[in-house]
């Protein structure tokens, strides 16, 4: 919106924003109903019987499923009243009790040379990639080959290259008509000190023209091709290119982020381009800065929580800190960001190319909110073993609560950055071993190894999944006809108790060797290798069974099937321990490894739970009743 916006001051336009009330300018042509968080009605722009258009006052927009209409109070005047903006937008002034500022003479002619700056861009766009079609093209167009991009991709990011000249696109603009002052000013040629004419700011680079959110050619980034000291080069900012109100692939992504329903935000030109690629098309990249205060606004008219994924490098996290600690006075209920760290060294661009498509999206169904991201850089360096240096954590998060602006959002996020500070804080869970050492404060141990996590989970895990163990156990012992015909599932199993998973492997090694064992021969071998302990206990009414135990002799099939049941859901049951063990863990300690790890048992998890019988999720329970 660069002319409108040179015409009127941004804060008149801002103010009008502020005041009009998308639900009733809308309401007065079309019959809206509230449904939820937003407001319906049939679409003003094309003929429908059912209601498809979608009014967000949360979003101060409006949506047309059938038809794709879309836009802002600005637009919807423009369309349903066929006027220019600057025309809607003294109409909406009106409407909102606003005096429209005079558009002076002199405001009338920076817009018109505003435009003639974006022709500029827009001739230079045609000319680079002109170039890089013809024969001093051809180690660009190699280049690109070896980077693996498409042609496709070629054409629609319109990429070019700027030849190895002084003034190659100088000449060709000039010959079409732009002054030498125009195409300074608009930063494709750069205008020495010392008085020596202009020359062509980039020179043997791969163009990447740079769109506003309505895609007309604003600015220029330049990659290096031969050994120069920047690799990549960027339009100086002009009239036309704000490089923090900015986003690399902004139009494209707007709407198509519309049917994906989030926005991707990534480092650099290539990993937008490759997961344009991929088929990623909601995908923008600030310009070789860290995401601003107004591009995180730009990114919150598209989607509520856009989600940053940042190189597996120190920057990246770097950046991702930062972002989380701009956005943060700004938060309001439901617009945060979420995070996707890469593996360490990884690009998304390598990500993509190397693993395709769904290794992305794998990171994406699990990624980091604000909150994980925000504990562990107040965490990160810092030691908490005395009560000073407690107390300034506590004084920290203080701050970093207080700096949030909406009430509510402070509210949840002091319930949030306290409790994880009491958690920290709490002495560790019991040792298993009888007691051993009793408690010890979380505090001193920056990080559990991976022994001490495992420990600690089997630890935590015995108490619940010991009971369930037992029955199955039990299960085999009563009728050990299950251990051929469970034959792979048991396969598959681990017990978490060791001695009864030892027990399990000889139960299996018995009938392996002397197929059709029966039970009390079982018995007998098992106590004479070692599990007479265990085998007393399975006899012993207090034992845990399957919940059907009480039947003295149940028919076989009803056996099968409650002994089916029964692993089941002692896989679940360790799945879900597993998960969440992995999901603080991965709160923790921000890392593509945990994340991935608690993807996976997420994944895991939901296969296993939809496995399940509906009704039955409480069969084989193993608790003695
Ligand atoms: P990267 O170095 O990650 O670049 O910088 P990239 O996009 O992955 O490029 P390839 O894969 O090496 O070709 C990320 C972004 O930072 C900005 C650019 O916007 C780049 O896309 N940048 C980087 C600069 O502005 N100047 C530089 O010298 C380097
Ligand atoms: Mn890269």
């Amino acid at each position: 919106m660069i002319r409108p916006a040179m015409a009127f001051p941004k804060s008149f336009l801002d103010e009008i924003r502020n005041r009009i009330n998308m639900v009733e300018l809308v309401g007065r042509r079309v019959a809206l109903k509230k449904r939820g968080r937003d407001h319906w009605g049939c679409c003003p722009f094309h003929g429908e019987k059912t209601a498809s258009f979608k009014v967000s006052e949360d979003r101060d927009d409006y949506h047309c499923f059938g038809c794709g209409a879309h836009g802002s109070a600005f637009d919807f005047v423009m369309h349903v009243e066929g006027l220019s903006f600057p025309e809607a937008a003294e109409r909406l002034a009106e409407a909102a009790g606003l005096e429209v500022p005079k558009l002076a003479p002199e405001s009338r002619e920076k817009a018109d040379h505003v435009s003639r700056l974006a022709e500029a861009n827009e001739a230079a766009a045609k000319w680079f990639q002109a170039q890089l079609r013809s024969s001093q093209g051809a180690e660009a167009r190699e280049y690109l080959q070896q980077r693996g991009l498409g042609e496709k991709a070629v054409e629609e990011f319109r990429l070019g290259y700027a030849p190895d000249r002084n003034d190659g696109l100088k000449t060709a603009l000039l010959d079409r008509g732009f002054t030498d002052q125009e195409l300074v000013e608009s930063g494709l040629l750069g205008q020495p000190d010392d008085g020596r004419g202009s020359y062509d700011r980039f020179r043997n680079r791969l163009m990447f023209p740079i769109g506003d959110r309505r895609n007309r050619v604003i600015a220029f980034g330049g990659r290096a091709l031969g050994e120069v000291r920047a690799k990549y080069l960027n339009s100086p900012e002009s009239p036309l290119f704000d490089k923090g109100r900015t986003l690399y692939n902004h139009a494209m992504a707007r709407e198509a982020g519309r049917a994906a329903g989030t926005v991707i935000v990534v480092e650099g030109y290539m990993d937008v381009i490759a997961l344009a690629e991929a088929g990623f098309r909601h995908t923008v990249a600030p310009l070789g800065t860290a995401v601003t205060e107004d591009q995180i606004d730009l990114l919150w008219q598209m989607t509520s929580e856009p989600v940053l994924c940042l190189d597996g490098d120190a920057a990246g996290l770097r950046a991702a800190r930062r972002a989380a600690e701009r956005a943060l006075p700004k938060l309001k209920p439901g617009k945060s960001l979420q995070f996707a760290l890469l593996a360490e060294g990884m690009d998304p661009d390598d990500l993509v190319r190397g693993s395709g498509g769904e290794a992305l999206s794998g990171l994406l169904s699990s990624t980091t909110p604000m909150t994980a991201m925000l504990w562990q850089a107040l965490l990160e360096g810092r030691d908490i073993d005395t009560p000073e240096r407690r107390a300034a954590l506590e004084r920290d998060i203080d701050r970093m609560i207080f700096s949030i602006e909406d009430e509510i959002v402070q509210r949840h996020y002091r319930d949030d950055l306290k409790g994880r500070m009491r958690d920290l804080l709490r002495p560790a869970p019991r040792q298993n071993a009888g007691g051993q050492g009793g408690w010890k404060p979380n505090w001193n141990g920056k990080r559990q190894p991976a022994e001490d996590v495992s420990r600690l989970k089997a630890s935590l895990a015995i108490p619940p999944f010991r009971s369930r163990e037992e029955a199955i156990i039990g299960a085999l012992l009563k009728w050990p006809s299950l251990v051929e015909q469970f034959e792979q599932q048991l396969d598959d199993l681990e017990m978490r108790s060791a001695d009864l998973d030892a027990c399990l492997m000889a139960i299996r090694d018995a009938l392996y060797t002397a197929p059709g064992l029966d039970s009390e021969a079982l018995a007998r071998h098992l106590s004479r290798s070692g599990f007479e302990q265990v085998v007393t206990r399975m006899s012993a009414p207090s034992a845990a069974r399957l919940d059907w135990a009480s039947e003295r002799n149940p028919p076989a099939d009803a056996v099968q099937q409650h002994f089916d049941a029964t692993l089941l859901r002692y896989r679940i049951e360790v799945l879900q321990t597993d998960y969440e063990e992995a999901a603080s863990e991965a709160r923790r300690e921000v890392t593509a490894e945990a994340i991935e790890r608690m993807a996976a048992l997420r994944r895991a998890l939901d296969r296993a739970k939809a496995e399940e019988p509906t009704g039955i999720s409480g069969a084989g329970g193993g608790d003695p009743r």
